[in-house]
């Protein structure tokens, strides 16, 4: 079963209709929100908006370890994380849809493993190549379908938020190598990968990174980047193979 967990500007999947929602509890506390099920062509998908169904969880208070803990529990096994995301890459613009194949991680302070000791005994994942290649693929070939174009390699830094980067942040960014700055895609990623979940991110560049612009970043002109091309991400995930 496919599981999408949606961002900043996607907090549901039109013309997916939801039949059944369901709060589920896990050893780690409450996901962001109560698991909505729905289906199409008769496969089932479930849909979790990572800020909650009102939008109030800020990054660095989402529960990521309920939410693929509950995710698999459901018995998903591959997951599309949409994230809304800042460009700092001269081609990912804003409204660039995004599927990234690395990371680099800047956040800190989150709960971010399922090996703490407490849980289970630990084990290091390998994560040299942070997403499931099969499901980038998926998510490649359904941009394809859904005749979206959309840039198939990036590096995603993730960093703390709420705020948004300094500009000297977002030099430092460039030198190390991101293409692409967002608040959420980890520890999602690697928690994905723990729980041994096929994990993919579809990222929606929303604006230009901090400096890169002439005009400082304001929420509203990302609101109105993200209404449109979240149009797009839908399209991509309307063909996308939900088993
Ligand atoms: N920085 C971090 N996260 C973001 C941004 C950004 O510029 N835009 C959307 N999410």
């Amino acid at each position: 079963m496919l599981g999408v967990i949606g961002g900043t500007g996607l907090d549901r999947i039109p013309g997916l209709s939801i039949q059944r929602q369901e709060q589920v509890s896990t050893p780690f506390g409450t996901p962001s929100a109560p698991l909505a099920f729905g289906e199409r062509g008769g496969e089932l998908f479930v849909f979790l908006p990572r800020h909650g169904a009102d939008h109030h969880i800020p990054p660095h208070k989402i529960n990521f370890r309920a939410n693929i803990w509950a995710l698999k529990e459901c018995g998903v096994k591959k997951v599309i994380g949409v994230a809304a995301v800042g460009g700092l890459s001269p081609n990912m613009h804003p409204g660039s849809i995004v599927i990234p194949d690395q990371i680099i991680d800047y956040s800190y302070g989150r709960e971010h493993t399922f090996f703490d000791g407490d849980f289970q005994p630990v084990d290091h994942i390998e994560f040299g190549n942070p997403y499931c290649e099969q499901l980038r693929g998926e998510l490649i070939d359904a941009a394809t379908l859904a005749d979206v174009e959309i840039i198939s390699e990036a590096c995603y830094g993730v960093t703390q938020g709420p705020r948004l980067e300094t500009s000297a942040e977002i030099k430092r960014m460039l030198r190390d190598g991101a293409d692409l700055v967002g608040m959420t895609g980890m520890p999602e990623a690697a928690l994905a990968k723990e729980a041994g979940i096929c994990y993919a991110c579809c990222a929606v560049v929303a604006n230009w990174a901090a400096g890169l612009d002439a005009e400082p970043i304001t929420m509203e002109a990302i609101e109105r980047q993200l209404s449109t091309s979240m149009e797009s991400v839908c399209k991509i995930l309307m063909r996308m193979d939900m088993r």
